[in-house]
């Protein structure tokens, strides 16, 4: 057992303990081993004020007519696509220093796809599409291919309209990928087919891109993905699926980039296992741990780590 995984098994212990002993609860006594305060009251933010209500004035002719523009509500593809908008669109540089162009909201997994580009990849793979100017129509590769049933986005454009599970069973054994980007039905069970049956389908330096590995609070790792007939932000338990093969993967290579909810990555290669101190897939423990459990880098890190992990037996 190595240093690190002494380390996180003895506070594990030493939680656990202190649990026993004062009665707290489990997010308290990871709090009280590693010195961090749960529950700090955080400074009441100044009431909002009432979004004024735009107007927009339209000339026709002699008449002027005044018209309300209220925020959008409900379903409709155009409210989520606005919901979904986190950055203006414009030149963004990649960790390795190249530029590219944001062509909508930075959802910097395109960064990272765009950087594995430095390998020349040419067959490419997307599961889980929507719409596709969010990440598919980017990806420049001489080969794409889709799978996407279609919930979504009513304009499908997956060449593979279907569920992966369907598609995996479709597709002949020998059929290769050079980047493979999961990123359909975030649940955990389901992620992990889909990484497994990606794995049989990966040319041997490819990829696997991950999508919403590292969410950023508890409510975003909910399983329900609609709720009330309304879409939230959401990143399902997909961080589940990829702190299982950091548990018990010896083959790999893993990180997950510390961008748009977390871009995991998988690769062929070796990594030190995780010690496994979150059995029932806690997302306290999991949150007090993160780093470590996801191998969470920052975007200029990325490179580094690929360069570290290349031709690794
Ligand atoms: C989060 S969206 C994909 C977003 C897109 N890849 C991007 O970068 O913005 C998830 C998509 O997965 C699809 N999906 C849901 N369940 C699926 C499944 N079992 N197999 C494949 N795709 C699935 C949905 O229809 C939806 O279009």
């Amino acid at each position: 057992m190595t240093a690190a995984q002494k380390t996180a098994k003895a506070n594990f212990k030493k939680a656990i303990e202190y649990r026993k002993k004062t009665g707290v609860t489990l997010k308290e006594a990871f709090a009280h081993v590693y010195g961090k305060k749960v529950g700090a009251v955080k400074k009441k933010a100044a009431p909002k004020k009432k979004a004024a209500v735009k107007k927009k004035v339209v000339k026709r002719g002699a008449k002027t007519k005044v018209l309300k523009l209220t925020k959008q509500r409900g379903t409709s593809v155009k409210s989520y696509d606005k919901r979904h908008q986190a950055l203006p669109s414009g030149k963004r540089k990649t960790a390795w220093g190249t530029t590219y162009y944001e062509s909508r909201a930075n959802r910097s997994d395109k960064g990272v796809l765009l950087g594995i580009k430095k390998y020349d990849f040419e067959r490419y793979l997307e599961i889980g599409i929507s719409n596709p100017r969010w990440c598919y129509n980017m990806v420049s590769c001489r080969d794409k291919d889709g799978v996407d049933p279609g919930y979504e986005f009513e304009n499908n454009v997956a060449n593979y309209k279907m569920t992966s599970d369907e598609f995996f069973e479709l597709i002949s054994e020998d059929k290769q990928w050079d980047v493979i980007f999961i990123d359909g039905l975030h649940l955990a069970h389901q992620v992990i087919k889909d990484i497994n049956n990606s794995l049989k389908h990966l040319s041997p330096n490819g990829f696997l891109v991950i999508h919403d590995c590292s969410p950023l609070n508890v409510w975003r790792q909910r399983e329900n993905y609609m709720m009330d007939n309304r879409y939230y932000p959401w990143n399902g338990t997909t961080w589940k699926a990829f702190y299982h093969l950091r548990t018990t993967r010896l083959d790999l290579s893993m990180c997950t980039v510390n961008t748009d909810s977390g871009v995991g990555i998988v690769r062929r290669g070796k990594q030190e296992l995780v010690y496994d101190n979150n059995p029932f897939y806690d997302y306290n423990i999991f949150d007090f741990n993160r780093k470590q459990h996801l191998n969470l880098i920052e975007c200029s890190e990325f490179s580094e780590w690929l360069t570290k992990t290349d031709n690794i037996e």
